[in-house]
């Protein structure tokens, strides 16, 4: 049993939605593309951490299904509940990455798709800079956000009231330059989910491969 009142923002959300989250994105063309570049790119057997993985649909399904090493991160237990389950051959925690250690080079990619909005700008290039120390030097991170140049928006997504930060695509750019990776396709869509709430959401989404400068800071 969940203690309703310790669980973080992002939890309660994503509790709720559960499989209602991965019917409403299931559509998403430019997050299966996205799949398809990392897929086309990893060696056999990859280990690859997937920041938030909500289902494990699509990304750590198509890892898994392809035969590398997934471990899938999320704050939701609804989410690491249904993702357990539908790729048994992932491996799930129910964890904040926020405070989770992450030993230096031991992933060979890292997959952030939609992770970041609950966190503040400082956490979320802090997180970022942690997760190319993650990476091995010349791995692979793929991060997508809604780049919006927005501070504790209070909003409503698919019926749940949600607080979310991003930033504008240049400072997302920026951010991940900064912190030692090289851009290597940038996609920038517009995309509805498929929902009676939904709206119209841009969507910007970074292949990067970590270089061999130390991360600033
Ligand atoms: C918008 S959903 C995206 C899910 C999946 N990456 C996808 O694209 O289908 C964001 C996911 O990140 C998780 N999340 C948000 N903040 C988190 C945090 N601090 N630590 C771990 N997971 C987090 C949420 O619980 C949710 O499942």
């Amino acid at each position: 049993m969940v203690d309703e009142d310790r669980r973080s923002p992002a939890a309660a959300v994503f509790d709720a939605l559960g499989g209602e989250y991965e019917k409403a994105f299931a559509g998403s063309a430019a997050h299966r593309a996205s799949l398809k570049w990392l897929l086309e790119r990893l060696g056999p057997g990859s280990r690859v951490l997937d920041v938030g993985s909500g289902t494990g649909r699509p990304t750590a399904a198509a890892l898994a299904g392809a035969g590398h090493r997934v471990l899938g991160v999320d704050v939701s237990p609804v989410m690491v509940e249904i993702a357990s389950r539908q790729v048994p051959e992932g491996e799930f925690r129910c964890a904040d990455i926020r405070r989770m250690p992450l030993e230096d080079g031991a992933f060979d990619a890292v997959c952030v798709y939609f992770a970041l909005l609950q966190m503040s700008r400082a956490e979320q290039s802090g997180l970022v800079r942690r997760l190319v120390r993650a990476l091995r030097p010349g791995g692979l991170l793929v991060l997508a956000t809604v780049p919006l140049d927005v501070e504790d928006f209070d909003g409503v997504f698919m019926g749940q009231a949600v607080r979310v930060t991003s930033f504008a695509a240049r400072d997302v750019s920026a951010l991940a330059r900064g912190a030692g990776l090289t851009v290597l396709r940038e996609e920038s869509v517009m995309f509805t989910p498929t929902h009676p709430d939904a709206r119209p959401e841009p969507q910007l989404f970074l292949h990067c491969r970590r270089d061999g400068t130390e991360p600033a800071g």
